[in-house]
């Protein structure tokens, strides 16, 4: 059985989950932190992911160019192995590995802090910021600290501290000193306690191994989807290198399944920039760091965000079992409501994006509740090539609409071959009707649904007009 190995502010931890007393297998870091190490400046709200108070900063050392990387994450959605080989940051982490005394400062003078409950998650997600040296502006700032929430409403006065860094002379993050890591190991891990096991396969061939030795172990990549409760044996696949691998050619673009969202924002949203923003409203930058691809496709959730991009986009889905490797297309993957079309044993290995479409006009839409931090209600995503002004091909996309994401084939078959017009936009939007039967539930009723639907058709319109007078 294999030690866990990690660091935690300067300091090397090993971990026997044989041994007496150790934490549980499935321990959150976040229960770690505050039950084994008395480390309690990690707070605890909602243990969902939904608030930031549980933010710490993981660091990871990259085998090949060795750089360093930091990125913040909710350690309540994180497991204890997910940790091995890693640096954990806490806010009680000395100045000389984790430097935010400038950012302490700046909450300080700003009075930026009331009753002080998320004021470390608030602390790390600014320090992060300006680690990771994301653009100064308000719209970047809120973005990074969207999956932070404050209960006394200090909104305004955090928002000053952090935009006050900008001046200040002490500039978080520097004078840091190198972390250390754990030797890498390039093979298969195996955590086991009691009757349970946590096992990290290295390559595809020790997955169908241990698939077979524990067939009903959980498949689980990210933890923050359908897995986030599991109790039961793991086998982690986010260190298989072909789920992690991107590829991109002339004709397409390939993601690993076990790309966190950070890392599809980054690769699609430089070859289809008008993904950036959609892709922004992905929950939080802690969830959007830990979340993969292939856990929201095989989730297989009416709402999940990407699927509506995968229909726009005629992906394919390159799946692999023991029997082999096939290819799926994206509208014939998600077969009903939580059911996908991957036969038992089967992985997602990867998404490919094919990026041929030079004349191709996009657009996409998340309605939610809130802007960040939400589930879609609907969402859209369409792709237009035009000839001249007459629709050549057209994908309409909808998310929250039916027990699938799917495409409004109605409305397409309506727009195909005719002249792209706000008039006859707004006869298709009228066939989404026969398309789609949607439900009430809390995020909104049918009818509203449908008027957003409809709506998001006019918006596609307007959003081409003012991308192409
Ligand atoms: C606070 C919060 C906010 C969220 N906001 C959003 C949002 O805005 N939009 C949205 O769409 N979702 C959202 N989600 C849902 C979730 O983050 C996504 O669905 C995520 O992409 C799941 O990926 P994961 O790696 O964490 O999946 P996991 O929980 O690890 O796995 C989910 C399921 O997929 C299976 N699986 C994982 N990878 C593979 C693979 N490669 N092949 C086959 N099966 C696989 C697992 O066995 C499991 O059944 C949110 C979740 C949280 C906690
Ligand atoms: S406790 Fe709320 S995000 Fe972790
Ligand atoms: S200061 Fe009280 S929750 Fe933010």
């Amino acid at each position: 059985m294999d030690i866990l190995r990690f660091y935690l502010n300067g300091d090397l931890r090993e971990i026997d989950f044989s041994a007496k007393e150790s934490p549980p297998l499935y321990c959150s870091v976040l229960h770690y932190l505050r039950k084994y190490e008395k480390l309690t400046g990690t707070k605890e709200v909602c243990g969902r992911g939904d608030c930031g108070a549980c933010t710490v900063i993981l660091a990871s050392k990259d085998t090949v160019s060795g750089r360093e990387k930091r990125f913040s994450v909710d350690s309540c959605l994180m497991r204890l192995p997910q940790l091995h080989g890693k640096h954990l940051l806490t806010i009680e982490a000395p100045d000389q590995y984790l430097n935010t005394r400038a950012v302490k400062k700046a909450f300080l003078k700003e009075r930026a802090s009331q009753c002080g409950f998320c004021s470390p998650g608030m602390v790390l997600s600014t320090y992060i910021h300006v680690k990771n040296q994301i653009p100064f502006n308000r719209e970047d700032i809120q973005r990074s600290l969207s999956g932070n929430l404050c209960r006394c409403s200090g909104y305004q006065a955090i928002m000053d501290a952090a935009l006050f860094l900008e001046k200040c002379p002490e500039i978080p993050g520097k004078k840091e000193l190198p972390l250390a890591f754990p030797e890498p190991e390039s093979k298969m891990l195996l955590f086991k306690q009691d009757d349970l096991v946590y096992v990290i396969p290295s390559t595809l061939q020790e997955f169908y191994r241990v698939r077979k030795t524990w067939p009903v172990a959980r498949i689980a990549a990210g933890f923050t989807g359908s897995c986030m409760d599991y109790k039961s044996s793991v086998i982690d696949i986010s260190h298989i290198p072909e789920l992690t691998h991107v590829k991109v050619t002339d004709t397409h673009i390939t993601l690993g399944a076990a790309c966190n969202f950070e890392t599809m924002k980054k690769e699609l949203g430089s070859l289809f920039p008008y993904m950036m923003p959609y892709l922004d409203e992905f929950a939080s930058l802690q969830v959007r760091n830990q979340a993969t691809l292939g856990g929201n496709i095989a989730d297989g959730s009416p709402v999940g965000d990407t699927m509506p991009l995968c229909l726009a986009h005629d992906a394919v889905f390159l799946v692999a079992g023991p029997h082999g490797t096939r290819s799926i297309e994206a509208r014939r993957f998600t077969t009903g409501y939580r059911q996908v079309a991957l036969k038992p044993g089967e992985l997602i290995l990867a998404v490919e994006f094919p990026r041929q479409d030079e004349d191709a006009f996009y657009f996409a839409h998340k309605q939610a509740r809130r802007r960040n931090m939400d589930i879609s209600s609907v969402s859209f995503v369409a792709r237009v090539n035009l000839r001249g002004k007459t629709c050549r091909d057209i994908r309409l996309a909808y998310g929250g609409m039916a027990a699938v994401p799917t495409r409004s084939m109605n409305a397409e078959r309506f727009l195909k071959g005719k002249i792209f017009s706000l008039n006859n936009c707004r006869k298709a939007s009228a066939l989404l009707e026969k398309d789609f039967t949607p439900l009430s539930d809390v995020r909104g009723s049918a009818t509203y649904r449908m008027d957003v639907a409809k709506n998001m058709l006019l918006l596609l319109y307007e959003s081409y007009t003012g991308n192409h007078d």
